[in-house]
């Protein structure tokens, strides 16, 4: 069998089933689909998919949407993703989740890389987030990439009344956070070799 080759991309409405079902296994409070799909419309919003590629090319061409209608074609599989906001100074991470069967697998740190690019394309120099008190792991994974935290917003959660973290990453140019994101982009690198497709 082919080892498995990875893309990120922009998720669509049709990603929507596979990304809830993400959602719900990896969140206690997932979004409704209707939020998805208002999200998808939002102009100041991005939300990026990252899928494992199918063994077999797509087809290309006028038949390619009628092909996947008819789920003979082979169709790639959403593995994890991430929502931003474009704000007038800073890029805000709203979501990002990956499918609990292949966290820990390196996954969450490309999906960071990625928002790190969206910031730098975008001239932001700065990302902001919220994270539940609770949520150890995600803080692990935001802090290698030099968020700190920068308050505490009380009862920010509504479905527990959790605090949540507000964690920044100061300047983006600053040379040691580019050094730290250099350094995760080699270890991505180091762990994936060619297996991620631009
Ligand atoms: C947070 C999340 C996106 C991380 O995704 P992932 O693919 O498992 O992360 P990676 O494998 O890329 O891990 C990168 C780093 O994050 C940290 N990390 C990830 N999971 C961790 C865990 N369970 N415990 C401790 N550290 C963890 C580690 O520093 C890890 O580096 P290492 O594997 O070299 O030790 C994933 O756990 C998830 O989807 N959680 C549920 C949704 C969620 O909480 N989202 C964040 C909301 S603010």
């Amino acid at each position: 069998m082919a080892s498995p080759r990875y893309r990120i991309r922009d998720m669509t409405a049709d990603d929507v089933p596979a990304v809830r079902r993400i959602e719900s296994a990896a969140y206690e409070d997932a979004w409704p689909s209707r939020i998805f799909e208002t999200e998808l419309q939002n102009a100041f919003a991005h939300y990026r998919a990252l899928v494992e590629l199918p063994d077999r090319e797509p087809p290309t061409g006028r038949f390619e949407s009628i092909a996947r209608r008819l789920s003979r074609a082979p169709r790639d599989r959403v593995i994890g993703f991430m929502g931003v906001w474009y704000m007038i100074d800073q890029l805000h991470l709203v979501t990002i989740a990956i499918d609990p069967r292949e966290q820990r697998r390196g996954f969450g740190q490309a999906l960071m890389l990625e928002c790190c690019a969206l910031a730098g394309t975008a001239e932001l120099n700065e990302i902001v987030l919220e994270v539940r008190v609770s949520n150890e792991p995600a803080q692990r994974l935001y802090e290698s990439f030099g968020f700190r935290r920068a308050g505490t917003l009380k009862a920010y959660y509504k479905d527990n009344d959790e605090d949540a973290y507000v964690m920044l990453t100061g300047p983006l140019d600053a040379p040691a956070l580019r050094e730290r994101i250099e350094a995760r982009r080699a270890a991505h690198l180091a762990r994936f070799g060619g297996a991620f497709e631009v």
